[in-house]
């Protein structure tokens, strides 16, 4: 029996490198050392969008903020995006993929159901002996995946992690709903995070969910309360559905209440926070959360207009963006706050 599993992938993995007691004995520091990105080449702007269905640039950029998304191609799935965020960011944080220890990847639309779109990431950037897997809170995934990966890390399984938000949004949209199909783009984030390291530190995250709101944001077909059939496609329900309204009023509460209860529960105010980086769903959620929360909006990090709402894949996205672009400064109190189906959402904290 042995014989016959040498030759099946795996084998050669390493063993555990250090014994459990030796990890557990602290709770380490864990932070972001690297940012990464990846948006698709192709663009579909207002107009494009304005030939489609029935609307405008004037009705989208008002109600919405957005200007133009990013359509991934025919050939490139989710892991492409994701594939190319993560080497993205491994190269800035200088970690060779063969020492990657966690891969996450938060997406709400893997490639297949399984395998884990964590695997497909595993083998193109060869993280060898890395443990890895996909992690579904849609549009609030990055947020659940960075605790998740934090706590991990922290208690001493892993020294390092590839935090991914990747999705292509555009296989689950359709193109004839004007409702939904303007709000919508696909792109990648990722993240590094590495344990005692100097850079940006996560403090503290709180998640959230609410099963009451299940109907609000929905992909009816596909699993297996409707599988994928003749019947469940005529019926459109391998489409993104979507109760616009309900979800902006709910998405500016939670902000609003996960923001100032992270804040709170560290001792801090609103005031000594130096930047809040939303999920970027729609421009006037963020507007009516930042008047509720008393927040100056040069103090939020805003980038929905060149890419519309990439769900799992916005904050990381922005997050890559703003670091690039030398916007985020050592020492700065962040706050990254996510929405979405489930409903969803939740907060992280960090010093930059
Ligand atoms: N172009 C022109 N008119 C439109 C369009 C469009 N693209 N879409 C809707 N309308 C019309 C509606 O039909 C409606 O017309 P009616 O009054 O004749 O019925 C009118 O505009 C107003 O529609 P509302 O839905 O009330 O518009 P609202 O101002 O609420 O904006 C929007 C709609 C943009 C969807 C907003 O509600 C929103 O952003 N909601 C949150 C969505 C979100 O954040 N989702 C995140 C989670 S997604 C995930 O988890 C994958």
């Amino acid at each position: 029996m042995r014989d016959s599993l040498q030759d099946l992938p795996g084998k050669d993995l390493p063993r555990a490198r250090r014994s459990p007691s030796d990890q557990r004995a602290q709770i380490r520091r864990v932070g972001i050392v690297g940012t990464g990105s990846h948006a698709p080449e192709k663009i579909l702007n207002n107009h494009d969008l304005s030939k489609i269905v029935d609307t405008s640039d004037e009705w989208i950029t008002e109600r919405t903020g957005m200007r133009e998304r990013r359509i991934a191609g025919d050939e490139e799935a989710t892991s492409d995006m994701a594939i190319a965020a993560a080497r993205s960011a491994l190269d800035q944080a200088g970690l060779d993929p063969s020492n990657v220890e966690l891969i996450v990847v938060a997406t709400a639309t893997p490639d297949t159901l399984f395998p884990a779109t964590a695997c497909r990431v595993q083998q193109a950037i060869g993280a060898n002996g890395a443990a890895g897997f996909d992690l579904a809170a849609a549009c609030a995934g990055f947020v659940y995946a960075l605790m998740t990966a934090d706590a991990m890390i922290a208690a001493g399984h892993y020294r390092n992690a590839l935090v991914i938000g990747a999705e292509k949004l555009s296989s689950i949209t359709d193109y004839t709903d004007r409702n939904t199909c303007v709000l919508f783009g696909d792109g990648a984030g990722a993240v590094v995070l590495g344990s005692d390291s100097d850079g940006a530190t996560l403090l503290d995250h709180i998640l959230r969910i609410d099963g009451e709101g299940l109907d609000l944001i929905e992909l009816p077909g596909g699993g297996s309360r409707i599988p994928a059939s003749a019947e469940s496609i005529a019926n459109n329900q391998h489409f993104l559905k979507l109760e616009g309204p309900k979800v902006f009023r709910f998405a500016v509460k939670v902000i609003h209440d996960s923001v100032t209860e992270l804040l709170e529960r560290n001792g801090y105010t609103i005031d000594d926070l130096d930047l809040l980086i939303p999920h970027q769903a729609n421009l006037r959620i963020i507007e009516a959360a930042n008047a509720r929360l008393g927040i100056a909006p040069e103090r939020v990090a805003i980038n929905v207009e060149k890419y519309g709402n990439t769900s799992a894949a916005s904050i990381p996205i922005l997050l890559d963006e703003l670091c690039r672009e030398k916007r985020l400064k050592k020492g700065q109190l962040i706050c990254l706050v996510a929405f979405g189906a489930g409903l969803s959402w939740g907060a992280s904290l960090l010093r930059w």
